[in-house]
């Protein structure tokens, strides 16, 4: 396994895999990776011949008062575990190889980004979209994975690639999970004791809400009300948002009658975590 710091060594590599026909496979990552990361790498190792794993902590999705600065990196323990997965090439550009000094360019989305996560962070999915973008211009990936765990970054990766006509397939990935349900995050290092113990009301409070729907509730109201309930009774959480909405547009939904998001922002002391689930 290579770990290469520029696009054009990048692009170089790519081309040769292409020369001889081999697939690519994609995992844009942020690093500090754990097993939800892992599991995105072995299913592209699974799916393609050879697989890019990009690590880079995008400035540009983080807000003025975010954690850029204090967000987790360790890029050989990043290499380790890429390596064990199958990955072939790490690419983990410094901020300077992504955004040159007039660097004026960026990738922006209506509707999409202004619910859910968009509320609290009006800036993040410009970011995100922008840096994709230049990673898949880079890679040139046949597919590229992402987790469920950011739901609504998957439906507006989805939606840009659509729209913009990229010719990559977007693969959804399942939300891996901690024994006691939280689901796993590189954020999650930020967690004291008695933090961790709390952010598990995360997965039990949307529980709640999946169990009220399989029993066949259909109001939202009711159904969000109870995991607010839940929520509550935890004295360190603090709700940033719990929505509804519908898979496609992201709006919300009054009456549970088409596929559903269920998504959750809290905060457990000072780390904002997410959760979800698709019905
Ligand atoms: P990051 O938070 O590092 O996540 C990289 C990918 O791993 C995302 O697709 C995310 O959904 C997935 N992932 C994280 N935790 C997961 C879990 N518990 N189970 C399954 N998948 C999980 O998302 C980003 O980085 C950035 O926004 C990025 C797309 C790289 C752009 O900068």
């Amino acid at each position: 396994m290579k770990i290469v710091k520029t696009a054009y060594e990048v692009r170089n590599i790519v081309n040769e895999w292409r020369k001889k026909g081999l697939s690519v496979g994609f995992v844009p990552t942020m690093g500090y990776l754990h097993e939800g990361h892992q599991s995105l790498i072995e299913k592209a190792v699974k799916e393609n011949d050879r697989v890019v794993v990009s690590v880079f902590v995008n400035p540009m999705q983080f807000g003025e008062n975010e954690d850029f600065d204090s967000y987790p990196r360790d890029i050989d323990r990043d290499s380790e575990i890429c390596e064990k997965a199958g990955c072939s090439v790490i690419f983990n550009p410094d901020i300077s190889e992504m955004y040159g000094e007039y660097f004026s360019s960026f990738v922006n989305m209506n509707t999409l980004p202004q619910r859910l996560c968009g509320k609290s962070r009006p800036i993040h999915f410009k970011g995100v979209c922008t840096v994709v973008t230049k990673l898949f211009n880079i890679v040139c990936p046949d597919r590229a994975y992402f987790g469920q765990k950011d739901a609504q970054q998957l439906a507006i990766i989805k939606r840009m690639v659509s729209d913009l006509n990229f010719n990559i397939n977007i693969i959804g990935c399942p939300i891996v999970r901690e024994e006691d349900g939280l689901a796993k995050s590189s954020r999650n290092t930020y967690l004291n004791a008695e933090e961790r113990k709390a952010a598990v009301v995360l997965s039990r409070s949307l529980k709640i809400g999946k169990s009220l729907m399989e029993n066949g509730e259909k109001s939202a109201e009711k159904i969000i009300s109870a995991v607010k309930e839940e929520i509550n009774k935890e004295k360190l959480a603090k709700i940033d948002y719990i929505e509804i909405v519908d898979m496609n547009r992201l709006q919300p939904v009054n009456e549970i009658n088409c596929q559903v998001l269920v998504a959750i922002a809290v905060y457990i002391g000072k780390t904002r975590l997410i959760d979800n689930f698709i019905m």
